[in-house]
């Protein structure tokens, strides 16, 4: 097999943060390469650095078996590297075909004819083939991050590297990108592929490398890369929801020490009753009713599409229903402003981690205590919230716009627990974690649901979601389809409850 790549000994810092330290590694022509590693593991900056977008300290780039270190970012696209993007960059004003037609214009130099020819075969490629005159503005997650891939795809790249296509996506999707990714290899493409989703490595990828603090730990065979003394200690923790992947059902959940019964009807913090709501003639939600226990760990579970979002936004006054209240601590706030609610206790971490990006991190925090009761206990909260994600501690003079993307992530949970809220709404908690940030993440939110903070949680993840939460519900098309304490559901009920009425929908 011969060599497409070598990196040699790469070395980046910024300030005094040396990022990458002598990371070296190489893949074969035709191999796919997967990257695992903690948050801010400097995976992204190697791509930046792969692409032509930083310049290393020192180190060399051998690509084709020529050194790279000066050729420019879009001489490397001409020469065939081709990437994608953590956070995805499609041109939202234009259709689908011309998204991918500029990624064969663009990368490749081709003509539109050219370019318009070769982008029916990548839509056919990456399954969207029916979504070719759909403004890429409208589309879902999915269907954003097969874009990314088609698009990238489209500059006909020898060696494409992949960064985080398969965060937030459920179970299924997660496979379609593999099938992609797949059939990419299967065309001659050779593969670098970043990741936090496990069955992605074990599924799609040849080898795994295991990246950290800017050096390799590991390489080889995914599942003994998974199963190394050292990735446990460095990324997964003690998380092993990846050995069970496609092992089917499982009975054996409960949350540890919670299976009490449900508190008295005294105790519901937010009712939600008969909610429905609109995106203009298109029904959303349909007739959704949740009680929230006061000091409860309550997980939404569903699809992407499921209507998830929207039912949250519409709890925090963002979409105004069009029928049904909401009902906080005796008081209804349908249709209030969000500032209101917030005002009365509710916070939410808006999915896909926003942040402002040209503020520091503390600035960021401080964004999170500017209503007059979360300002008296800012100083408090902040200990709180640098306690619980010591990395935010250390970067908290840095703009955000430099934090990795696990670290933006953290950063939007904690501004939302320094509104010192009485509920906190989490839209995709895991998103772009690590493992063993996750499982972190977690031991801290049952730390401040002791102390009585009530918890909504989104979770993709079904295992996860109900070991980690007294009630669930799961939603499929804008209804509820099943409920009950976790400790009782299975992860096979809920995967029935939702693929069952998928099937037939
Ligand atoms: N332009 C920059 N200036 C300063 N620091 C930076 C810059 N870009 C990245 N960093 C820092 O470099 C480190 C590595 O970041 P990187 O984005 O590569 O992480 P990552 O491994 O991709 O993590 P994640 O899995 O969270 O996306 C982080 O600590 C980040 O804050
Ligand atoms: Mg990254």
């Amino acid at each position: 097999m011969s060599e497409l790549l070598r990196v040699e000994d790469l070395s980046i810092a910024f300030g005094n943060n040396q990022v990458l330290k002598g990371l070296s590694f190489e893949v074969n022509e035709n191999e796919v390469l997967g990257i695992i590693g903690p948050n801010g593991a400097g995976k992204t900056v190697l791509l930046n650095i792969l692409t032509g977008i930083l310049k290393p300290d020192s180190g060399r780039i051998i690509y084709q078996g020529e050194d790279i270190a000066k050729t420019k970012i879009v001489e490397r696209t001409y020469m065939g590297i081709g990437r994608t993007f953590q956070v995805p960059r499609s041109f939202e004003g234009m259709s689908v075909y011309e998204n991918v037609m500029i990624g064969g214009v663009c990368g490749r130099q081709m003509t539109e004819k050219e370019a318009g020819a070769g982008a029916d075969k990548i839509l056919a490629q990456i399954n969207m083939a029916d979504k070719r005159d759909l403004l890429a503005g409208t589309l879902g997650l999915l269907d954003r991050k097969r874009l990314e891939i088609g698009v990238a795809l489209a500059s006909k790249p020898r060696l494409l590297l992949i960064d985080e296509a398969a965060g937030g996506l459920t179970e299924s999707e997660v496979v379609s990108i593999i099938d992609i990714v797949r059939g990419a290899k299967e065309q001659g493409v050779t593969i670098i592929w970043i990741e936090h989703v496990l069955q992605t490595m074990i599924e799609g990828t040849d080898r795994t490398l295991c990246v950290a603090e800017g050096r390799n730990v590991i390489c080889g065979n995914p599942r003994d890369v998974m199963d190394s003394p050292e990735v446990h200690a460095v990324y997964l923790g003690t998380e092993e929801d990846y050995a069970d992947e496609g092992a089917g059902a499982d009975n054996d959940i409960a949350k540890t020490g919670t299976a009490q019964a449900l508190p008295p009807q005294d105790k519901t913090l937010l009712e939600i009753s008969g909610l429905n709501v609109l995106h203009g003639d298109l029904q959303a939600i349909h007739d959704v009713s949740m009680r929230i226990e006061r000091g409860h760990i309550v997980s939404i579970i569903g699809a992407n599409g499921a209507g998830k979002s929207t039912l949250l936004n519409t709890v925090m006054g963002i979409h105004n229903p069009a029928g049904g209240t909401i009902v906080f601590e005796g008081d209804d706030i349908t249709g209030k402003r969000t500032s209101a609610i917030a005002e009365k206790g509710l916070a939410m971490t808006p999915e896909g981690s926003r942040v402002f990006a040209d503020m520091t991190v503390t600035e960021n925090l401080l964004m999170g205590a500017y209503l007059p009761a979360a300002k008296k206990a800012k100083t408090e909260q902040l200990e709180k919230v640098f306690e619980m994600f010591p990395v935010l501690k250390e970067k908290s003079e840095q703009l955000a716009s430099f934090l990795s993307g696990g670290q933006r992530q953290m950063l939007s949970i904690a501004r939302a627990i320094m509104m010192n809220p009485k509920v906190v709404i989490c839209d995709e908690i895991s998103l772009g974690l690590a493992p063993v940030v996750i499982q972190d993440i977690y031991a801290k939110l049952k730390e401040l649901n002791e102390q009585g903070l009530t918890f909504i949680l989104v979770e993709q993840e079904i295992k996860r979601s109900l070991r980690h939460s007294d009630y669930s519900y799961v939603m499929v098309k804008g209804r509820i389809v099943l409920e009950g304490k976790s400790s009782e559901l299975s992860r096979s009920d809920v995967s029935d409850a939702y693929f069952g009425i998928n099937r037939f929908a």
